[in-house]
């Protein structure tokens, strides 16, 4: 597997960094995930503007966000990863400085960046009949909505679930629900769609971005409030939001099962309208290219 590090394209066996490296000593870095549809890049723009926010929020020098779009086609290509699904990851760090300092290293040290493409099978049965999910108390700092690669507590929620043959564990904070360990979080009561609003509390998923916009379309009742944590196992759908997954639908939460243990009607509108999304965003890039190789 071919990766991109610092400027050079080489095997994921070579890519090596220096034990000084701030990502691996502080976890001083950003990351970004971008999935591809048959080369087709979802929501590019909103993904590069969140890991340009994050940058920037952490004093983090780096300004070529156009090449990594090119770096990032470059490596489906040489990769064989065209055709069918994959994940893009974006790594970019404080880069390496000796001895080891918190403080940040002198002006000029190059950031270390990190990409690399990865083939990606859709998780189609958790789609279709919905995944188990727990809840563990929100243990993280108070800048969530930074896609910082210091995913510590994210990573300890995640294994809870997974020992207990849980797909996800929702984040509890001061009785209501945040976000989850590595996906946005949803719930459905009287027919009304409820989510946490944008707050340093929780990363601001282009996912989430993206259902809001359809929810909006298809004239849910929406609400932008925190869910109440003790209301949950009465809700008549829940869900969750990530590149990951799109729409993935929560049909039992700590043992309790959902309404009637089956994804609900307004879990599937939104998956079907999210197929659509991407389908038509695919075919209107499609057209724009052709209309300008034949202008
Ligand atoms: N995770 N919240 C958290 C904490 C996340 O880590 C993620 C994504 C999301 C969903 O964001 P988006 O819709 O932009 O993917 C919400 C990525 C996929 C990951 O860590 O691999």
């Amino acid at each position: 597997m071919l990766v991109y590090l610092n400027g050079k394209f080489i095997s994921h066996e070579q890519a090596t960094v220096s034990v000084y490296e701030r990502g691996f000593l502080f976890g001083d870095g950003i990351y970004e995930v971008i999935r591809s549809y048959h080369g087709y890049f979802f929501e590019t723009e909103a993904h590069l503007r969140r890991l340009q926010h994050g940058l920037a929020t952490l004093q983090l020098p780096f300004d070529d966000f156009a090449g990594l779009e090119n770096i990032a086609r470059r490596l489906l290509a040489e990769n064989n990863l065209l055709n069918g699904e994959s994940l893009i990851y974006f790594q970019i760090t404080r880069g390496a400085a000796v001895p080891r300092k918190h403080f940040f290293p002198p002006p000029g040290t190059p950031p270390t960046v990190y990409i690399a493409a990865n083939k990606f099978v859709s998780p189609q049965e958790m789609a279709e009949n919905g995944v188990a999910a727990i809840t563990m108390p929100d243990i993280r700092w108070n800048r969530c909505d930074l896609k910082t690669i210091n995913l510590l507590p994210n990573v300890l929620a995640s294994q809870k679930a997974h020992e207990q043959g849980a797909d996800e564990a929702i984040f509890i904070h001061e009785g209501v629900a945040t976000e989850a360990s590595h996906s946005n979080f949803f719930a459905v009561f009287d027919g009304k769609v409820i989510t946490h609003p944008r707050s340093p509390k929780i990363l601001p998923g282009i996912t989430r971005a993206v259902v809001l916009e359809l929810c909006r379309e298809l004239r849910l009742p929406l609400e932008e409030t925190p869910p109440v944590a003790a209301r949950l196992p009465q809700a008549s759908e829940l869900f969750l939001s990530r590149t990951t997954g799109e729409v993935v639908p929560i049909v039992r939460l700590d043992n309790v099962v959902i309404a009637d243990g089956k994804p609900g009607p307004i879990t599937r509108w939104l998956q079907e309208a999210f197929a659509q999304r991407i389908a038509a965003r695919k075919s209107q890039k499609a057209l724009t290219q052709e209309i300008l190789l034949t202008e």
